[in-house]
């Protein structure tokens, strides 16, 4: 063929690193990410939990360390995750005064005033039973596990926290606990709503860190089935209309389709949680040295990105602000 038919040259906006980078579409910053951390009791306690290398269960007395190498890497807010031997049918961990995350929140504020400090508001760290919230009759009470999860938010918003993040499912929990914060004098304290979190597999290494697998049964009844789409929509416009400030979507790599239906749903930050199985997945089969670490970890981060996701909980947050200051 002499002549070739007429034909549109998307190659020409590829030519060279500078066109790529000037028609990039998406990017990661440091400021999207929110960075997990699991604070221990005890002292001198630096577990890396097995199934999750890199991650570790860290005493207060190592924490300063731990919060002053986030700041320096750029990250504006972690979640924190309470480890405790003492536990019992309510939880009462959750909400005590001197509980382990009230205390680590109240540290961290003193060490880096400007980090946002999240706090995941759920039971099951805390609970003999590993679920979410009360057991009645074989299954989580909903409505009195609302209460004690508005004393629980109440609590953390005392000791500093900057948001309240409720992951438990129960419903109603935005509202009870809006009213609850409100009433105690923080309603400029957001709610970063777990709004959509199925019953996932993804979750396993999660479980290991936080010592909050369920004794008996599992979450299904609270959770959602993978198998839905429709009822994450439901569970999203719940919790705006009853609302939340941001909406979590859990887990994130295999839920992309999810994302962005919620992102186009509504007009709020969407945040898609990275879980604890998504990245064992990546960091085994890096050690393995089958896939290219920096790379995987950039491409599934920045697909969530463009699914929508406005931030990302991820326990790959330090690692991708170190590489980012090397490129
Ligand atoms: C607490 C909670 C869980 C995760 C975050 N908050 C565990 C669960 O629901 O079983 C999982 C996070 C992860 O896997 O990284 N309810």
């Amino acid at each position: 063929m002499d002549k070739l038919p007429d034909f549109k040259r998307h190659r020409r906006l590829r030519v060279s690193a500078a066109m790529r980078s000037m028609v990039r579409e998406n990017h990661l910053r440091p400021e999207d990410f929110i960075y997990p951390i699991f604070v221990s009791e005890g002292k001198n306690v630096k577990y890396e939990v097995p199934s999750m290398p890199g991650v570790y269960q860290l005493s207060l007395d190592l924490l300063q360390e731990e919060i002053e190498e986030v700041v320096r890497l750029g990250i504006k807010s972690v979640i924190l995750f309470g480890v405790i031997s003492d536990k019992d049918e309510i939880g009462s961990g959750a909400f005590a005064d001197k509980g382990i995350i009230q205390e680590a929140t109240r540290l961290i504020k003193k060490i880096a005033p400007a980090l946002l400090v999240v706090a995941d508001t759920c039971l099951c760290e805390y609970t003999s039973h590993g679920h979410c919230g009360v057991i009645h009759q074989h299954d989580v009470d909903n409505d009195e596990s609302l209460k004690l999860l508005a004393k629980t938010a109440v609590s953390q918003a005392r000791s500093g926290a900057d948001i309240i993040a409720p992951s438990n499912m129960m419903d109603g929990f935005v509202t009870v606990i809006r009213q609850a914060l409100d009433e105690a004098g923080f309603q400029n304290i957001p709610i970063m709503s777990y709004a959509v979190k199925y019953a996932s597999a993804f979750y396993g290494p999660f479980r290991d860190a936080a010592d909050s697998t369920p004794q008996f049964g599992d979450r299904k009844s609270y959770q959602m089935d993978p198998a839905n789409r429709e009822e994450a929509l439901r569970e999203a416009e719940t919790d705006i209309a009853e609302g939340a400030d941001f909406l979590i979507v859990k887990p994130t790599m295999s839920y992309l389709d999810i994302v962005r239906d919620v992102r186009n749903l509504c007009h709020i930050p969407v945040v898609g949680y990275n879980v604890s199985g998504e990245y064992a997945m990546v960091k085994a089969a890096a050690r393995n040295g089958w896939i290219d670490e920096k790379k995987m970890v950039m491409e599934t981060l920045l697909s969530m990105k463009r699914a929508g996701c406005e931030l990302i909980i991820t326990y790959f947050a330090k690692d991708v602000c170190k590489w980012l200051k090397e490129d």
